[in-house]
Order: C-alpha cells, then structure tokens, then sequence
C-alpha cells in the first residue's frame, strides 16, 4: 500500500529532507494558524507585524507574553510526530529537517539538523545590536513590568527572535533550505498549508528536480496535486507508522 511505498521511498533514498509547519504541533496543544482552530480566527496577524512591534513594544511584548504563555509555555512537549522525526534522524534516515514553527518542540524531541526558518520563541533577539538571549528570563522581567524590556549592552529594545510579518528570514536559514531542496531526492512536508513564502515555495523547488513528494496533512494543500504520496492524515498518528514501516523494512 502507499504507507510502504512511500517508506520504502524514504528508507532508499540519498539525501530525505522533511519540512514542517503548524500542524505538526497540533498534537502538542498548539493551535496552527489558518486550520480549524488556527491561530488567525482570533488574533489579527496584523498584530504579528514589524511595524506594530515598532510603533509599540511594550504593547507588543504584552500581547506577546499571553499568547506565548498559551502556545510556548512550560507544558508544552512533543508529540508523537516530533518523535518520529527525530527517530527517523537517529537511524540514520532523515538527513535534515526544515521547520516554520517557532516552537522548539523538533529539539526537545530529539532531533538534531533542524532548520528554524522563522526563528525560535526560545530567544530574544536585540533589535540593535542583534545579541542573542534565552526568552524565559526576558519573559520574567516582562511580567515584572518592564515593557518593554531593553538590553544590557546597548539599551536596545529586545524582541522575540522570530520572523515577524514584515521581516526578512534569516538569510542562512533559508540558503541552507534552498541547497538542501535542490539535492533531496524524497521531500516530506508535514501539517503546512504552505501559504506562506519563501518557505512555501521550497517544496516546489525540490519537486522541480525530481524529488519524491510526500505530504502528511489534514486538509488539502496546493502540493497536493503533484505529490507521489498524499497522505490526508493527522501527523501524530500517520508519522510514527510511517516511520516504524521505513525501520522496518
Ligand atoms: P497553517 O496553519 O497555515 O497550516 C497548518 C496545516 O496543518 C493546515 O493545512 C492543517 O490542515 C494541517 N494540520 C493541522 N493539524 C494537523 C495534524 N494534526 N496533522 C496533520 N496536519 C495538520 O500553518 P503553517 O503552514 O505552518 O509564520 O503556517 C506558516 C506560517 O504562517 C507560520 O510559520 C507563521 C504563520 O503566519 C509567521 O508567523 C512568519
Ligand atoms: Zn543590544
């Protein structure tokens, strides 16, 4: 059946690059942005724009902590699906994984070569000097009051260091992601509605050169139509067959 083809597929070929979005999250609690309960039927993506951050950071850093607090805080854990990949990853299999979520939930599960192509709610980034900091105790002093918080160095404003609407990708992120679409020869994309570019695009780039396309998603996505394998599934569940079904043989 197409579980073992597409295994078969994955265990066979040189290099197996996997890119994932919201929807491999799903299963650990946090909504995606535009499916059922996605993120946009009740937040404004206008408010995740640079120039909000801009105009108001403090009011910018206040939203953020609540919503943070909700998608990114202590309790949230990986789920089956992270698991699979990064399994997939130790044997040897998966050779990198390219994600749009912020979450960090790909490195809690273990795997290693992961790409952050929207960056990580882990760290704060600061908008001058662009100095790197772990979120958690920046978060603390957000909630002590200091709206919005500063840097140490150069009194500059931190922000979370995730790509806001508006904001460039981080450039090295996204020529890595590029190599790496041009020379897979199987291409798996997990719960992506893949509506947002650049990222969107890299599946088609890896499909233009031959990849082998496997998509694991709820609804329908507009790789659908050039897929080899078009699994309309939920991640948590269809992931660790498929990955079981690859290490098996
Ligand atoms: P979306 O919310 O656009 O798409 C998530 C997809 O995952 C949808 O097509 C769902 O059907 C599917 N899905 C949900 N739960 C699933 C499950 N358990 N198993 C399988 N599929 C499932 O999320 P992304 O494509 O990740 O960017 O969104 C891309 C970017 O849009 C995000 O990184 C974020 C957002 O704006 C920025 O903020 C820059
Ligand atoms: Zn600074």
């Amino acid at each position: 059946d197409d579980l073992r083809f597409a295994a078969q597929a994955i265990r066979e070929a040189e290099c197996a690059v996997a890119m994932t979005g919201a929807g491999v999250s799903t299963g650990s609690g946090i909504p995606d942005f535009r499916g059922e309960n996605g993120l946009w039927k009740t937040h404004d993506p206008a408010d995740f724009h640079r120039s909000r951050f801009e105009a108001n950071p403090g009011d910018f850093w206040r939203d953020r902590l609540e919503i943070d607090a909700a998608r990114h805080g202590e309790h949230v854990a990986p789920n089956p699906a992270h698991e699979a990949l990064a399994d997939l990853e130790t044997r040897g299999t998966l050779d990198a994984l390219i994600t749009q979520n912020i979450d960090g939930l790909h490195t809690k599960a273990g795997s290693e070569h992961v790409i952050e192509l929207h960056g990580s709610s882990e760290r704060v980034v600061c908008d001058d000097c662009g100095r790197r900091l772990a979120a958690a105790p920046v978060r603390e002093r957000v909630r002590g009051g200091e709206t919005p918080p500063r840097c140490a160095e150069c009194g500059g404003v931190l922000k979370p260091d995730v790509v806001l609407f508006g904001e460039q990708l981080p450039q090295a992120a996204l020529f890595e992601s590029h190599a790496l679409a041009e020379s897979a020869d199987v291409f798996l994309v997990v719960g992506s509605s893949l509506s947002v570019e650049p990222a969107a695009s890299l599946p088609g780039t890896a499909a233009d050169q031959g990849a082998t396309m496997v998509v694991v998603n709820l609804d329908r996505t507009r790789l659908s139509g050039r897929a080899e394998y078009d699994f309309r599934a939920d991640a948590a569940d269809l992931l660790p067959r498929l990955a079981a079904a690859v290490n098996g043989g």
